[in-house]
């Protein structure tokens, strides 16, 4: 998520592994590498030969697959791409979505302008071909999350301290408001440059007033009426759009992060405290909402809590089109939303939960996609079975369903039904026994090998006692990337279905030549290629995985892109191709269909800097008063090419 997140306050973050000892890390290294010592060797039997960091410098680096020249890591107020490579602003914080909208000075926005421009901390990034179904790279939409705000280099003499909620004004929070969700905007390369079509028809903003359909077993549920809506099938807005997904049916799925600091009112007075609690909420209404509509108070319109922490669906091809939350595929802060077509037509979806030692998800559904006909399968997500992850140190993965009905998820233990389940996901994975994890983000699989990696981004909180096969180091303040291995051969060949599959440790991150992180990444990574906490994950055409991270500036470098192998001699060697202004993460990245563009969301600039009035970078503008503006960055080869081939 973000250094706002108050999962990773930088207030209350620990910065440096000083406690941890080097004799409880070699300890939990040790139990790591017999734990997993089968799947090791069967993959070291595969063709894996990275292996842990030697602080020696090979005689012969490794043929890494990716033929750009690395970055030098420069930290400092703007973005930095390799040579031979440019990385070109597309679209940013206040640029217009409408013809008559016209250029605005961000720091002169109102809530009704913003309804006409673009969102602030842009983070997922989908771009979908125009026309819908082609394999267009030159011309499609951009669909972009607008994760939350950063109040204290938005606002004059605002700083992020305990007293921000009180000091915001209506109109303020209103702003604030319509500047989170999502916003869609066509775009056209023309000559090597991205461009916004300012005056579309399919240019949308979608907002915390946006009118949703509840969908599948929760919609018209109890839980979900309120005093506005007494059905409880239409919700109102979304919020903390973080990660998301693209189904083969040409829609976006956007993830609701967890909605739980974003209340106010007294807990206590919540008929469904005690489930709340579970999900993070403690009526600290971070935003100020509370104070100016009643819809986010926990004592006043008891339900509203419920209709957040979803998937939601969009069309971004029909801007008339209603988002669907779809309640089928469970209740957390999601990070994202892969999908991936099993071999016998099935939906698949993966997905985790970004809090402290929560889950791993997959949904499978019911019916299988009709190829000729995917836009028949639209409500297809309704309807399937929800499973949360088990690591075991034999090496195998198992997904647990869950089921209404089966083993602890009945009604002696509290569980009304299927509806109640998914209202408590976390609860229901707690009652089946689901490892904990070290802060679950992004999910995505390799289309040319069928691997499935989901990244773990850091658990400051985890200590010796909590470790697990696949989460080893305590106060774990780099991050890791867990690769799971479907049974069934690979690429299309995988079965993204099965019970149980095989899991690795593909990288643990930190710098290599700090024994006190323990990381492990190829032996050949240079001084500019190791990271630290990586959230969000792509893979280009032929299967190479590019990494963004999320809190670097807490070592002192900045967030970037950085490529690596997941097969072949150079597996686990990760190179830097593109690096952050101050203050800001790299979220989003997202290939065109043919790799010749890798857009990716610069979150946050500036964040890290007190009030407007000490700056730590303006960036993208520089202009003399401006503010800083998150914005999305076309990462492309100066000669048009592939990126990295
Ligand atoms: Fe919004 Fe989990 O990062
Ligand atoms: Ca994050
Ligand atoms: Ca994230």
């Amino acid at each position: 998520m973000t250094s706002k997140d108050p999962r990773d306050s930088s207030t209350t973050r620990s910065q440096q592994p000083a406690i941890r000892t080097i004799i409880a890390e070699r300890v939990s290294r040790r139990g790591f590498l017999l734990g997993t010592g089968t799947t090791l060797g069967a993959v070291a039997a595969s063709g894996f030969v990275g292996s842990l960091f030697s602080g020696q410098a090979h005689a012969q680096a490794a043929q890494s697959s990716l033929t750009f020249t690395e970055l030098k890591r420069v930290h400092d107020e703007t973005h930095h791409v390799s040579d031979g490579y440019r990385a070109d602003v597309v679209v940013g914080w206040g640029d217009p979505m409408t013809a008559d909208a016209g250029e605005l000075d961000v720091a002169k926005m109102t809530a009704a302008e913003q309804a006409r421009r673009f969102g602030y901390n842009c983070d997922y990034i989908a771009f979908m071909p125009l026309p819908r179904g082609s394999k267009a790279s030159d011309h499609g939409l951009l669909c972009v999350n607008n994760e939350y705000v950063s109040f204290n280099v938005m606002f004059p003499d605002f700083p992020d301290d305990d007293g921000a909620s009180d000091r915001f004004t209506a109109e303020q929070v209103a702003l604030n408001n319509m500047a989170i969700g999502h916003s869609i905007v066509e775009v056209k390369r023309e000559g090597g440059v991205w461009s916004v079509v300012t005056d579309s028809p399919l240019n949308r903003r979608i907002t915390l007033d946006t009118p949703m359909t509840i969908a599948g077993p929760l919609a018209g549920h109890a839980a979900m009426k309120t005093s506005y809506d007494p059905e409880g099938r239409t919700a109102k807005g979304t919020n903390y759009n973080c990660g998301g997904g693209v189904t083969p049916w040409g829609t976006v799925l956007t993830c609701e992060e967890g909605a739980s600091d974003t209340f106010g009112g007294d807990l206590s007075k919540n008929p469904q405290a005690a489930v709340l609690e579970r999900y993070g909420y403690d009526g600290s209404d971070y935003y100020g909402r509370a104070r100016f509509d009643d819809r986010f108070k926990l004592d006043v319109e008891v339900n509203e809590p419920n209709r957040f922490d979803w998937v939601v669906e969009i069309d971004p091809y029909d801007p008339a089109s209603v988002p669907v939350k779809r309640t089928a595929l469970g209740r957390m802060a999601h990070e994202a939303s892969t999908v991936v077509v099993n071999k016998d037509g099935r939906v698949v979806v993966y997905m985790g939960d970004d809090d402290y030692f929560e889950y791993l998800y997959r949904f499978v559904t019911d019916a299988a996609l009709d190829p000729a006909n995917p836009a028949a399968s639209r409500d297809i997500l309704d309807a399937g079975t929800l499973s949360v992850a088990r690591f075991d140190a034999d090496g195998m993965v198992t997904w647990l369903p869950l089921v209404h009905g089966q083993g602890p998820l009945t009604v002696e233990n509290g569980f009304a039904d299927q509806a109640d389940v998914l209202l408590k996901t976390r609860l229901a994975a707690d009652a089946l026994g689901a490892t904990p994890m070290d802060r679950p983000e992004d999910v995505e699989t390799n289309p040319v090998t069928g691997r499935v990696y989901a990244v773990m981004t850091k658990n400051k909180k985890m200590t010796a006692d909590k470790l697990n096969p696949v989460n080893t180091r305590p106060e774990n303040h780099y991050g890791h990337i867990v690769e799971l291995i479907p049974p069934g051969g690979a690429g299309a060949a995988a079965d993204h279905t099965a019970e149980s599959y095989n899991w690795d440790l593909f990288v643990l991150a930190g710098n290599p030549r700090d024994p006190e992180h323990g990381a492990r990444f190829h032996a050949d990574t240079s001084e500019n290629g190791w990271f630290v906490n990586p959230d969000n994950l792509t893979f280009d055409p032929q299967g190479r995985m590019f990494v963004a991270t999320d809190g670097a500036n807490d070592f002192d470098i900045p967030d970037g892109i950085y490529a690596v192998d997941t097969e072949g001699p150079a597996r686990g060697l990760p190179k830097l191709l593109f690096s952050a202004p101050h203050g800001a993460e790299v979220t989003g990245p997202f290939f065109t269909p043919d790799g010749t563009t890798l857009f990716v969301s610069v979150q946050h600039p500036g964040e890290d800097s007190e009030t407007t009035a000490s700056l730590t970078t303006r960036w993208p503008d520089f202009r003399e008063g401006g503010l800083p503006r998150p914005a999305v960055v076309a990462i492309q080869r100066m000669d048009g090419q592939e990126v990295a081939s």
